[in-house]
């Protein structure tokens, strides 16, 4: 088996982390500290081509793989998990899900203009009673002849206020349960549609996560995904991908707390020597460096899987479980080498550490991954 990354997936790799650390850092604190939406800083990602690295050239993206996107999403989430999070949602959740499913003009129409981030985009699944139960759907998409009419809450919506266009899934008809639910882009500025306040959240704090609420929201049939109830599967195959994302972004954050505790465990002294030469410290990287291995060796499996058309249902799944509790672990213990100043902002590990929880929560928390996981078993 070969893992050595090709040269392209290399330079993408040290691209990012150079941005990162020259262009992510600087107010990173500020920004968390404020809620600030990172604008500027999306917008430089955008120049880049991060927001649509695997679209299609044909639709404007870079056209990279996987592995490619994996790679660049560690190196940011090590320094700024909300910019992260802007760029999973927009990549494989948005572009993917348009590009994959959408129709001809549906491509044409959103992809171009997501791929350089002149607009970004949010993927809207979660509702206030249905998050994990995502077949329990209570936003209703009545079919009205060339239109559907929506109405509805959803809830916990990354990208909510900053995005253009939404990925919107809604029940159509109920007596047909989860064959009956469908997938819309909606555009923000169709009447009707209203987006929340900003949550004042415990991690990812720069990011926008809002409501949208629906109300008699026309939507016109060409903008429906796919054949009418493929909704559900579009969510669910939607999803697999979004996990590898994320999977990334704890991958990042874990890397970016273990590499700060061990710059950190080499500089302090205790004890008449450096931390790092305590083995209470030096077992505790050692375990971080393992696990985080463990975990770039799952993203990378997953993302290998998709690359090759195969399976990654479950791949993702096991790589999104693993690495958002190995992030929640190692952050905690990153706060505890850092000791008193682990618990303070100027040295970064408390917002990784805060960063960390969301990771075992959206696009699935780490139970409904082992919901996936043991299904998968049982087959
Ligand atoms: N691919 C294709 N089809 C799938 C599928 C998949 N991965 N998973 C399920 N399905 C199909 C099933 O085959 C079944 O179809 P049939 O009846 O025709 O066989 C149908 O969908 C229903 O499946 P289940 O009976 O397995 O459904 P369930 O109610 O038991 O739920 C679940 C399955 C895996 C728990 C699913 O509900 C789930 O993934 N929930 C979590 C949702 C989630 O991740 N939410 C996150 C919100 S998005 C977000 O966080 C984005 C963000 O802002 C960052």
């Amino acid at each position: 088996m070969d893992f050595t990354l090709s040269t392209e997936q290399k330079l993408i790799r040290d691209t990012a982390r150079d941005f990162a650390q020259n262009e992510l850092l600087e107010g990173v604190i500020e920004r968390d500290e404020n809620k600030e939406f990172p604008k500027m800083q999306i917008q430089k990602m955008a120049d880049m081509g991060f927001l649509g690295m695997m679209v299609s050239p044909q639709y404007g993206g870079g056209g990279m793989d996987t592995i490619s996107y994996v790679l660049a999403m560690e190196e940011i989430s090590k320094v700024d998990a909300s910019c992260s999070v802007i760029m999973s949602v927009n990549n494989s959740l948005v572009c993917w899900g348009i590009e994959k499913y959408g129709s001809e003009e549906q491509k044409e129409k959103y992809l171009h203009r997501l791929a350089s981030g002149e607009i970004i985009g949010a993927f809207c699944l979660s509702e206030p009673e249905a998050g994990s139960d995502a077949t329990s759907q209570r936003t209703t998409a009545i079919d009205k002849g060339d239109y559907y009419l929506l109405n509805g809450t959803k809830n916990w919506i990354t990208n909510g206020s900053s995005a253009s266009i939404y990925l919107v899934i809604a029940q159509t008809d109920i007596e047909k349960g989860h064959k009956g639910i469908n997938a819309f882009i909606v555009e923000k500025d169709t009447p009707g549609l209203t987006v929340g306040p900003k949550e004042n959240k415990l991690g990812i704090r720069s990011s926008d996560t809002t409501s949208i609420m629906f109300s008699d929201v026309k939507v016109p049939k060409k903008n429906r995904i796919q054949e009418d109830g493929f909704g559900f599967k579009f969510a669910m195959k939607t999803l697999e991908g979004g996990r590898i994302g994320i999977a990334s972004q704890a991958l990042g954050i874990a890397s970016g707390a273990y590499e700060l505790s061990l710059k950190y465990s080499q500089e302090r002294k205790a004890f008449g020597k450096e931390i790092i030469k305590h083995q209470a410290i030096a077992f505790k990287l050692a375990d971080m460096a393992t696990e985080i291995d463990c975990g770039r060796l799952l993203c990378l499996k997953a993302a290998w899987q998709k690359d090759n058309n195969m399976s990654y249902a479950l791949s993702s799944s096991m790589a999104k479980l693993y690495c958002a509790e190995k992030a929640m672990k190692i952050t905690t213990e990153a706060v505890q080498i850092h000791g008193g100043y682990g618990f303070v902002k100027e040295y970064h590990v408390e917002r990784l550490m805060r960063d960390a929880k969301i990771t075992q929560i959206y696009e699935g928390t780490s139970e409904i991954q082992k919901i996936v996981i043991s299904r998968s078993i049982l087959k």
